[in-house]
């Protein structure tokens, strides 16, 4: 175990522990204490520090833990999971699991992290992922088909998603087209679905998706739009392993359904959620920016805008879009 992975396991309970303490538990001098506590900021750590009484992080820490995941997985997620990879740190749990791919790791192996260095969000932005306090999780998925047949995906899994939120998130919840996962307007999660493959098939996707479950002060400043977790929106503050368990089973359901039936059988609870029917939005296309209203989510996914006269349809691709009103 490193010195690093040793020091977080002591103050994962998030008390107060003297340096003089801590030394002798990992066997390092003080000085070196306090060197690998300073480090702690550059994985989005907050360690207070208090005269007389030593250091504590802002918050606890629930490790990751393979088997505990697995265990209160539903049985038919269970059934279609390949191998669960659960790692201390990583670039991203979607670029890991693009590289297996390539070297023709199986559908439905799936990658947890505790840290993300370099965490990526859509359209080339990064996502912030602090050590430990939310969750990182992306899956491979097979599929016969082209890529061109997945351009709903990534709205299966919004939907997954959301599902996948604890009861007591209650009827803030909503899904902002196409798909940010949001809280009375603020970001609560992120999807990025990456596709590969022939036109006429086989094809795969990574898809990645991150939730903020407990986002430690110093990382949430970082954070360049509006966002809750759900520590500040939940009564009680789930388990971090019992709710990838969750997400991970409404991944992993969402996939088979989306393989056998495509979008349909998601576009009830699509447009339950659907945030931005009837506001007045901003479109950022590659090709400029777009204003309308929006008029719901037409039944390949794709979102309808009135703009002017014109009732336009754009599919989800590389496209942002922000609320006006
Ligand atoms: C977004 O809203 O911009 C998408 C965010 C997706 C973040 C997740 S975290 C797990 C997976 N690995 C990554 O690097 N990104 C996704």
């Amino acid at each position: 175990m490193t010195t690093r992975r040793a020091l977080l396991e002591i103050l994962a309970d998030g008390h107060f522990h003297s340096g003089e303490a801590l030394g002798a538990k990992i066997g390092i001098t003080r000085a070196g204490i306090w060197k690998q506590l300073r480090a702690l900021a550059g994985l989005g750590l907050t360690v207070y520090a208090v005269r007389g009484r030593g250091y504590r992080l802002d918050q606890p820490i629930e490790f990751l833990q393979a088997e505990a995941i697995q265990e209160n997985l539903l049985v038919a997620a269970r059934e279609r999971l390949h191998q669960l990879i659960v790692l201390h740190e990583v670039d991203s749990t979607n670029s890991h699991l693009k590289s297996l791919a390539l070297q023709g790791t199986a559908s439905g192996t799936a990658c947890l992290a505790e840290w993300q260095r370099q965490g990526r969000g859509r359209r080339g932005r990064h996502w912030v992922s602090p050590f430990g306090s939310s969750l990182y999780l992306s899956i491979l998925w097979r599929f016969p088909t082209g890529p061109a047949a997945l351009a709903g995906l990534s709205l299966a899994v919004g939907v997954a998603l959301a599902r996948a939120m604890p009861s007591s998130v209650g009827l803030g919840l909503g899904l902002k087209w196409p798909n940010d996962l949001q809280w009375k307007g603020q970001k609560l999660g992120g999807i990025l679905v990456e596709i590969a493959g022939e036109s006429s098939g086989p094809s795969y996707a990574v898809i990645g998706v991150g939730v903020n479950l407990r986002m430690p002060a110093c990382a949430g400043g970082t954070i360049d739009q509006p966002w809750t977790d759900l520590s500040r929106i939940c009564t009680e503050i789930p388990s971090r392993n019992a709710l990838a368990a969750a997400v991970l089973t409404q991944l992993i359901i969402a996939l088979q359904t989306f393989e056998s039936d495509g979008l349909s059988s998601f576009m009830n609870d699509l447009r339950d959620w659907d945030v931005t029917a009837g506001r007045a939005v901003q479109l950022d296309l590659p090709s400029g920016v777009i204003k309308g209203h929006a008029q719901g989510i037409a039944d390949d996914g794709s979102i309808m805008i009135q703009v002017g006269d014109e009732l336009r349809r754009y599919a989800s691709g590389e496209i942002s879009l922000r609320m006006t009103t």
